[in-house]
């Protein structure tokens, strides 16, 4: 039997036609999607080309359903472990398949194995087309010179706290340094640069963010708040009903498991979610 039943508050299916109506229910609330077909670490070039093919394919699906949603894609699930150059060549006809259709394609940010590899990525692909964006995690110190070198070209860039276990030479350690570092990175990101995704559920932030565009006049439209698909919806629903943006990251895919138990290691509360679903099976 599968067990994906317990996931199903954070995975949004299997595949992706079962994603859609959860799609469908986030853009009839006003909220737009980015999907994300759920793999990393592909060490095989037929993988990695299966990803791809996988990726087009949902453009088409994207484009076919009329679903308000753009795409994020992990570089090493695209090749990265393989290659600079595989990789790129394996992404480049999706991030052109997706300018063809007017759509969006987000590189999520990994470890810091890959923060340079993924920044240069991006940058070539920007040189070719202008329909690509990228992640900086707030918790890595060079995270303030990237976001200056971003702003320059106007690049757009999704700000979050970062996920990975990082040593203190490179990165903050302790919430509060975090959260001081995500603010000061959001202000420039939002003053500076181009349609930041400010990427976080915590209120702290999310308050914080608020008060800051209210004070400098800053309109609703130059940014958008994001959250993870199943992490405090109804949080999701009041921003959008205050007026602000909001994109929710919807993951999907047969290789749920590692992103799951991400979810359920974060927050206890999402072990008690899932322990009530169980008992009501
Ligand atoms: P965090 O877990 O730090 O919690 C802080 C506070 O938020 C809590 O104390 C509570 O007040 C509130 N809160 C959080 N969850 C709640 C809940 N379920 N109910 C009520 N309150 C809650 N990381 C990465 O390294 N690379 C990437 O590309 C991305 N991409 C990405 C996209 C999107 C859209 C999001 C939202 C996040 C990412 N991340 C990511 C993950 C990110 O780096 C980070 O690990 C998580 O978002 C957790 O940090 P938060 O700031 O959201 O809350």
């Amino acid at each position: 039997m599968s067990l994906f039943f317990l996931a199903k508050r954070f995975v949004a299916g299997e595949e992706f036609e079962a994603a859609i109506p959860a799609i469908r229910r986030l853009n009839e609330k006003g909220i737009h999607v980015t999907v994300n077909r759920l793999g990393e670490h592909v060490k095989d070039q037929t993988a990695a080309k299966r990803a791809k093919q996988e990726y087009l394919a949902v453009l088409d699906h994207i484009k076919r359903a009329r679903v308000d949603s753009n795409v994020s894609i992990k570089p090493t699930q695209i090749g990265m472990d393989i290659g600079d150059d595989f990789c790129y060549q394996t992404i480049a006809p999706v991030v052109a398949k997706a300018a063809d259709y007017g759509n969006f394609i987000r590189l999520d940010m990994e470890g810091s194995p890959y923060t340079q590899r993924t920044l240069d990525l991006f940058y070539r692909l920007y040189e070719n087309y202008q329909n690509v964006g990228v992640v900086l995690q707030a918790y890595l110190y060079r995270s303030v010179t990237d976001a200056e070198a971003l702003n320059r070209v106007t690049a757009r860039v999704r700000l979050c706290k970062g996920a990975y276990k990082e040593p203190a030479s490179i990165a903050y350690q302790k919430m509060d340094d975090i959260r001081r570092a995500y603010l000061q990175l959001a202000k420039s990101l939002i003053t500076d640069g181009h349609y930041p995704g400010i990427a976080t559920h915590d209120d702290l932030l999310i308050e914080a963010v608020k008060r800051f565009v209210a004070d400098q006049s800053i309109s609703h439209d130059r940014f958008e708040f994001q959250m993870l698909y199943g992490i405090r919806p109804e949080a999701q629903e009041q921003l959008v009903q205050q007026g602000y943006h909001m994109r929710v990251y919807v993951p999907y895919g047969p290789e749920w498991l590692p992103y799951f138990y991400r979810r359920l290691r974060e927050r206890k509360e999402n072990v008690w979610f899932v322990l009530k679903n169980l008992f009501k099976k």
